[in-house]
C-alpha cells in the first residue's frame, strides 16, 4: 500500500510546477500547514490563516478569482435572467435511490458546493487538501480559472414527483400541475437517451473548462445517489437577454434572440417566467419551469438553399435580422401579417400567439459527425417559462405542424423540469418542497 503522502512531500511536488497558477500560492499554504515559513505569492509577509484560506480555494491563486462572480442566492436562481454566458454544460441524472433523505443530502451537498464554485473557490476543502490520503474534495481542473461568471441552475422533473407509478419520496401531491409529460410532437425523433431526467443542472460559464468542472464535482459529489443519464456541451449562445449587446448568431448564420425578454425587463419576466404564489404549489413561487430539446439542424441541406429562401423560412434578412415585409433595421417592429405565413417568426411570434412569450437561453452544439459525412451540429433549445402548457406546447406544435424551418431540424432529446426558486441564507436548492 501506499504510504499517505506528507504535507511537506506535497509541498516540494506542488512547488516544482513553478509558477503554475494556484500552485505557487499551494506551496507557500502547504508549507505554513507544515510548520514551514510563509510568504504571500506577491512575495509579501502572510499568516498560516490567510495562507490556508486561500490554499481552500480552487480558482483563488492569484488570477483574480473574485472577477466575474454571478451571486448564487437571491429570489430566483441564477442561470436564468442572467446575461447568456459564452459557454454550457447541462448534464440530467437520474435517482439511484428511494431514500428522502439522501435526496435532502445530496440537494444541501449540491447547493455548498454551487455556492463555492460559483464564486471561484473549490468544493470543500479544495482540490489540494492538508492530508492527501483520500481523494480531494474537488477535482482540480479548474485550479488558477477565475469563476468565470459560472451560474448553476438546478431542476426538478416529473421524476422526482413521481416513477413507474411509485410516489418514491413523499413528493407525488407536491407536483405542479404545469411539471406536465410533454406530447409527441409531429417529426420528434427523440432518443431516449437523451431524453427526461430527474433532475437536470444547467451549468452556464464564459470558459468551458469552469462548466465542466462544475458538473464533473457534482456528478462525483452524486456518486451513490444519483447518475448521469445524458448531458451536453453548448458553445455558442443563441440568445441573448442582454439587447443593448450585439445579438448572437445560430448555425444557420441568422441573429437569434432579437426578440427575447432581456434580463432586466421585470415586468416581462414576472408575467411570463417567474411563478408566483397564488398559481402554486407554494414550494415552486419564485421559480420556473425549463424545456430543453436538442435539435439536429441538417446545416449541409442549409447551405445549399438560396439567401432568399433562407430568408423566407426566418422571416427576417440574415444581414442585419430585419423583420422582411418592410423592415430595414434588426428592431424594427415585425408585421406578422406581412410574413410569409410558414416563416419561423410568424408562426412564433407572440401576435400570432395571443400574447405569450418565452426567455430563450439555447446554445449551439457540434458533437462530431454522423458518419456519413455531416457534421451532428444544432441548436440546444433552452426555454424558460411560467406555464408550458400555453407557453411552450402551442409553440412546438405549430412549429412541428407548418413551420417551413422544420424541414432542416430534427429534435433528438427533450425534458421538462420544474426550477425551484433560489436559495436564501443558508437554504438548500428545493428546501421548500422537501421540507413543506
Ligand atoms: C434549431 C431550431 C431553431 C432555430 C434555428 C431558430 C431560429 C430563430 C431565429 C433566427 C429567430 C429570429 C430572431 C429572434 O427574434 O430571436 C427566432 C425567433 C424566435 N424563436 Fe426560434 N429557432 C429555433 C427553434 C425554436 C423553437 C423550438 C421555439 C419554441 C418552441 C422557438 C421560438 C422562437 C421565438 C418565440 C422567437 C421570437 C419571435 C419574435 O418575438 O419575433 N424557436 N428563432
Amino acid at each position: 500500500m501506499r504510504r499517505p503522502f506528507a504535507a511537506r512531500d506535497r509541498a516540494s511536488s506542488v512547488s516544482r510546477r513553478g509558477l503554475f497558477g494556484l500552485g505557487a500560492v499551494s506551496a507557500a499554504g502547504v508549507a505554513v500547514a507544515a510548520g514551514g515559513a510563509a510568504a504571500r505569492a506577491d512575495g509579501s509577509a502572510g499568516d498560516a490563516s490567510d495562507l490556508s484560506a486561500r490554499l481552500a480555494f480552487g480558482g483563488s491563486g492569484g488570477t483574480g478569482f473574485a472577477s466575474g462572480v454571478v451571486p448564487f442566492t437571491g429570489p430566483h436562481q441564477a442561470g436564468i435572467a442572467t446575461p447568456v454566458q459564452d459557454r454550457m454544460h447541462t448534464a440530467a441524472f437520474d435517482l439511484t435511490t428511494t431514500d428522502r433523505v439522501a435526496v435532502i443530502r445530496l440537494l444541501k451537498d449540491w447547493t455548498a458546493a454551487a455556492a463555492r464554485m460559483t464564486a471561484g473557490h473549490g468544493v470543500g476543502e479544495g482540490p489540494i487538501p492538508i492530508v492527501a490520503a483520500s481523494p480531494p474534495d474537488d477535482t482540480g481542473e479548474a485550479i488558477g480559472l477565475p469563476a468565470s461568471r459560472l451560474t448553476l441552475t438546478v431542476g426538478f422533473g416529473p421524476g422526482l414527483f413521481e416513477k413507474d407509478g411509485a410516489d418514491r419520496f413523499g413528493l407525488r401531491a407536491q407536483r405542479p400541475a404545469a411539471l406536465i409529460d410533454l406530447p409527441h410532437f409531429a417529426g420528434d425523433s427523440l432518443d431516449p437517451a437523451r431524453c427526461g431526467g430527474d433532475l437536470v443542472v444547467q451549468a452556464c460559464a464564459d470558459d468551458p473548462q469552469v462548466a465542466v468542472h462544475a458538473i464533473r464535482n457534482l456528478a462525483r459529489i452524486g456518486f451513490g445517489t444519483v447518475s448521469v443519464r445524458w448531458s451536453q456541451l453548448g458553445f455558442g449562445k443563441t440568445s441573448s437577454t442582454t439587447p443593448a449587446e450585439q445579438t448572437p448568431r445560430n448555425l444557420f448564420g441568422f441573429k437569434d434572440g432579437t426578440e427575447n425578454i432581456a434580463g432586466t425587463e421585470h415586468d416581462l419576466l414576472d408575467r411570463h417566467v417567474w411563478v408566483s404564489g397564488a398559481e402554486g404549489p407554494a414550494w415552486l413561487a419564485g421559480g420556473t419551469f425549463v424545456v430543453m430539446r436538442r435539435i439536429a439542424m441538417r446545416i449541409e441541406t442549409w447551405d445549399r438553399s438560396p439567401l432568399t429562401e433562407q430568408e423566407l423560412i426566418v422571416g427576417r434578412t440574415k444581414g442585419e435580422g430585419a423583420p422582411l415585409g418592410g423592415g430595414v433595421a434588426e428592431r424594427d417592429k415585425v408585421d406578422v401579417a406581412k410574413l410569409p405565413a410558414d416563416s419561423h417568426v410568424a408562426l412564433v411570434h407572440p401576435d400570432a400567439n395571443g400574447g405569450h412569450r418565452i426567455l430563450r437561453r439555447g446554445y449551439s452544439f457540434v458533437d462530431g459527425s454522423d458518419g456519413l459525412g455531416r457534421l451532428d451540429a444544432g441548436l440546444f433549445f433552452v426555454a424558460f417559462v411560467r406555464d408550458p402548457r400555453t407557453q411552450y406546447v402551442p409553440l412546438q406544435s405549430k412549429i412541428a405542424r407548418n413551420d417551413a424551418m422544420s424541414e432542416y431540424l430534427v429534435h433528438t432529446g427533450s425534458g421538462l423540469w420544474a426550477v425551484p426558486p433560489g436559495v436564501t441564507g443558508d437554504g438548500y436548492w428545493g428546501q421548500a418542497l422537501l421540507e413543506g
